[in-house]
């Protein structure tokens, strides 16, 4: 390489160098840095695999591997310097191993493209965000559980429309969240197997005619197999995108919990105390202690849908093999990958903390008519009355508390019989929450005794 402007990697048929403007668009090396530990990997496993096909001389191989431990404690030791001019991290690591080993270096990029290496860089990286990820949601699900053990009988009101529905158990309701998380590590898994495979060595885009060994790479990079076809391995993101749809859905469903936080810690619910660990003050109002971390939970998931979005509307139009519009993949996975973990981290340690109030929750249970149901379930089991008759009936019965300002246990026995003279005093049994509650054993149902079940199921499965 005689010319010292053009790029020392690929400048060989330019005699200029790039535009300032031109490099900054260009380069990766900004963020993609963060692939260091993934990129020196690979290449340690690509130069062994050269090494073992009689592609590369023990010498040489000997020479990359060493001086790609180098540059690997470079790194980590923070005294390696970055180039925007060398693009990326894979021609940083690359252009660092040259100064360290000289000539060999240049034939660690035999049979190789920086187009199956990013894939397979990136691939690791997604790979152990998936495993992150998996961490993170089972820790929040152990949180989760303990609040359901805890107060696997306490009542609370359950919601539709955010109006009262029915009694439920604050256990049931935290085993709702449990039963979420546990589908998202589900997508996870699912798409962790699915990008298990191995693009290294469909070189740029065809293949390569050197006897390359894509099994031994595979396995050496902890992969089930090769990707069995070279275009796709090169051009597939798909992997990206599963993870940020998982990472997506499980932020949805953080949100959803945070929302719920947001609205059962305020003065109007007062259902929860957040802990001053993770609620801040106002510096106007003095009374103040605001639910910010479940706020901030609430809306980060903008930003990892958003990168969801975004990498499927850089990837929808790309004719094969790589573009480099794949470049603008990995900005997105890092950001919401960082975010998700961040979420999951800080919703764990809210539920842990959060205390639960309980005599409000029962007394919120116990008012808006939440029994009615219960109710019309009597009238038919006892009265024999068909459900809409029943319904009819009790609908009444409501509106007669609500003119007399009460509540339906309170109404007396006569005046429920003004309304329908079947009605016996054993009714009011069934007006109770912790009646309702009880009363609800179908599977799946609120009853503590099904809680308790669920939790018993649930610690086995997290060990
Ligand atoms: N920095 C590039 C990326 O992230 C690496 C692959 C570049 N390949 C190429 N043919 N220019 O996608």
């Amino acid at each position: 390489m005689t010319d010292t402007t053009s790029n020392a990697m690929w400048g060989g048929r330019f005699a200029d160098g790039p535009d300032a403007i031109m490099e900054a668009i260009n380069a990766s090396i900004g963020f993609d840095k963060r692939l260091y530990a993934q990129d020196i990997r690979g290449s340690r496993a690509h130069a062994a695999m050269l090494a073992a096909q009689g592609i590369l001389t023990d010498r040489d191989a000997e020479a990359i591997r060493e001086g790609l431990l180098t540059v690997l404690s470079e790194i980590e030791a923070g005294s390696f310097e970055f180039s925007a001019a060398l693009e990326d991290i894979h021609m940083n690591v690359e252009a660092r191993l040259k100064t360290l080993i000289g000539e060999a270096a240049g034939r660690l990029h035999t049979a190789r493209s920086r187009n199956d290496q990013v894939a397979t860089d990136f691939r690791l990286w997604v790979r152990d965000q998936c495993d992150a990820a998996d961490a993170g949601l089972r820790a929040l699900q152990s949180a989760l559980l303990a609040q359901a053990e805890a107060g696997a009988d306490w009542v609370m009101p359950g919601f539709t429309h955010l109006q009262t529905a029915q009694p439920v158990t604050w256990g049931h309701h935290m085993l709702a969240y449990v039963e979420m998380f546990a589908r998202d590590r589900g997508r996870l898994a699912d798409a962790r197997a699915r990008m298990n495979e191995c693009p290294l060595g469909a070189a740029a885009l065809a293949g390569t005619s050197f006897p390359i060994d894509r099994d031994a790479t595979a396995e050496a990079l902890g992969f089930e197999r090769p990707m069995a076809n070279s275009l796709d391995a090169v051009s597939d993101r798909d992997f990206a995108l599963e993870f940020l749809s998982a990472a997506a859905i499980a932020a949805m469903h953080l949100s959803r919990l945070a929302e719920e936080l947001v609205i059962w810690s305020s003065a109007q619910f007062r259902f929860v105390a957040l802990s001053d660990r993770f609620s801040t003050g106002s510096s106007i109002m003095p009374q103040k202690k605001n639910p910010d971390a479940a706020e901030l939970l609430r809306a980060k998931t903008g930003r990892i849908m958003g990168a969801m979005v975004a990498l499927f509307t850089v990837m929808k139009g790309l004719p094969l093999a790589y573009s480099k519009d794949m470049q603008e993949d990995k900005e997105q996975v890092f950001d919401a990958a960082d975010t998700l973990l961040l979420s999951l981290a800080a919703m764990e340690g809210m539920v842990r903390d959060t205390t639960p109030n309980r005599p409000a929750l029962e007394a919120a249970a116990a008012s808006g008519f939440s029994t009615a149901t219960d109710l019309a379930d009597w009238l038919v089991r006892e009265l024999d009355l068909p459900f809409r008759e029943a319904h009819h009936v009790t609908g009444t019965l409501v509106a007669l508390a609500e003119r007399e300002g009460c509540d339906l246990p309170d109404l007396s026995l006569a005046q429920m019989q003004g309304v329908h003279g079947g009605i016996r005093a054993d009714v009011f049994d069934v007006l109770g929450v912790h009646n309702s509650v009880a009363s609800r054993t179908s599977y799946g149902g609120t009853a503590p005794a099904n809680v308790r079940a669920q939790v018993a199921r649930w610690k086995e499965v997290l060990g």
